[in-house]
């Protein structure tokens, strides 16, 4: 069975293996280091298992200009989030291009990987932040993270020679070449995937289950890596994706591994990037809803869906699906958009986030048409874990 082409075209792998890792490994103690935090080691992870294909490595100067200028490497294949290596001033005056240099974890001493420097640059965050994240708002939660690194990035290929290891959790970890077989194995010739950094309510379920009545099946695919610290801890989220998988899906159409990737919050760009990623994962079709991967009001709720128009369906190469917001209608007695229900918002139920929160908090579970018992119980025990630790 043919699956569907990676990003590119090939899927990348930067992973030494064997006699080759020994040797860059024995080398790697007397290279020139950078020290790297948990979401660049995620980000350098990733690179290397292809889920970012075609990325080899951290961008360099001209690749990063032409995505953040243009949503495009500088070769035109569609690339909208800059995925970069940011180092101290002195760390890059210690450099020269052609070095060879270890990926340090900055917590642990592990050497994660090398980099090839290919370009030593410096940038204007605020144009980064401005075209990324269309605003430059230091409360906007991907803009302050980008703000608070150093503004030199050193770019080039990576070579992986350790591997970040999950704390819980490690048998939902797959990577692209694994899940491609599985889906394959499987027989299946269509597989929608599903961002989410939430808990899956009642709406991400009747979304993707409306997906799934016109593909083979769904790739469940959270969001593992960094996030804000008020969205719901992964370790919380797995479990209730556990018991709703267990009580609501049919377990020859559903596949559940996690996206070990930081969130950005740039919205419309980043479910380009989502989508890119899925592809690289295997998927056939993209989920994108409202206001996919947004934060407050920095975005409009379709500007998500809307950003897609951008590209040819060639250029894309997953077909994205798109969903209004989805809600409870009291008076069709079921899930429903404005798409499918003719009643007034006071017949639909929606909740704000942080009602929802506050419920969970209290021990209270939210109605179940907002959010099955099942999910709701899992993260009450979950808040209160949060509470007492
Ligand atoms: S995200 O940051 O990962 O996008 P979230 O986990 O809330 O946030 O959303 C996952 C997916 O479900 C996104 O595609 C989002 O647009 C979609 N979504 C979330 N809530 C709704 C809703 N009520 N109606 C329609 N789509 C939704």
């Amino acid at each position: 069975m043919t699956s569907i082409l990676p990003h590119g075209g090939t899927l990348v792998s930067r992973l030494a293996e064997g006699e080759q890792r020994d040797k860059l490994l024995l080398a790697a103690g007397n290279n020139k280091s950078i020290a790297i935090n948990t979401w660049t080691i995620s980000d350098l992870d990733l690179i290397a298992v292809g889920a970012f294909s075609p990325l080899t490595g951290f961008l360099n100067e001209q690749d990063y200009h032409s995505v953040v200028q243009n949503m495009r490497l500088a070769d035109g294949t569609v690339w909208s989030i800059p995925v970069t290596l940011a180092v101290q001033d002195d760390v890059a005056a210690s450099l020269t291009v052609g070095d060879q240099v270890s990926l340090i974890g900055e917590e642990d001493g592990v050497i994660y990987g090398l980099l090839d420097v290919e370009s030593i640059y410096n940038v204007d965050q605020n144009v980064e932040a401005q075209n990324v994240f269309k605003t430059t708002d230091p409360e906007h939660p991907g803009v302050s993270k980008l703000l608070a690194r150093p503004s030199t990035y050193v770019g080039g290929p990576i070579t992986v020679l350790n591997r970040p290891r999950p704390e819980k959790f490690g048998e939902f970890y797959f990577d692209p070449a694994e899940t491609r077989t599985i889906f394959a194995e499987k027989g299946w010739r269509t597989v929608v995937g599903f961002q989410t950094r939430n808990p899956v309510h009642r709406a991400h379920e009747y979304i993707q289950k409306c997906a799934m009545e016109v593909v083979d099946a769904l790739f469940l695919n959270p969001l593992v890596g960094e996030t804000k610290s008020d969205d719901v801890p992964a370790n919380v989220r797995m479990k209730s994706y556990l018991v709703l998988l267990e009580n609501y899906y049919p377990k020859d159409r559903t596949f559940l591994g996690v996206f070990p990737a930081a969130m950005r919050y740039a919205g419309p760009r980043e479910a380009i990037f989502h989508a890119m990623v899925r592809k690289n994962y295997g998927c056939t079709h993209f989920i994108v809803g409202r206001d996919h991967a947004g934060v407050g009001d920095y975005y409009g709720t379709y500007e998500a869906q809307q950003i897609f128009s951008n590209f040819t369906a060639e250029e894309l190469g997953i077909t994205p699906l798109f969903f209004e917001h989805s809600f409870f209608c009291t008076k069709c007695g079921n899930m429903a958009s404005n798409k499918t229900c003719p009643h007034s918002s006071e017949d639909h139920m929606t909740l704000s986030g942080t009602k929802v929160r506050g419920l969970l908090r209290d021990g209270k579970c939210p109605p179940p048409e907002f959010t099955r018992p099942e999910v709701a119980k899992v993260l009450i025990e979950g808040m209160s874990q949060e509470v007492t630790a």
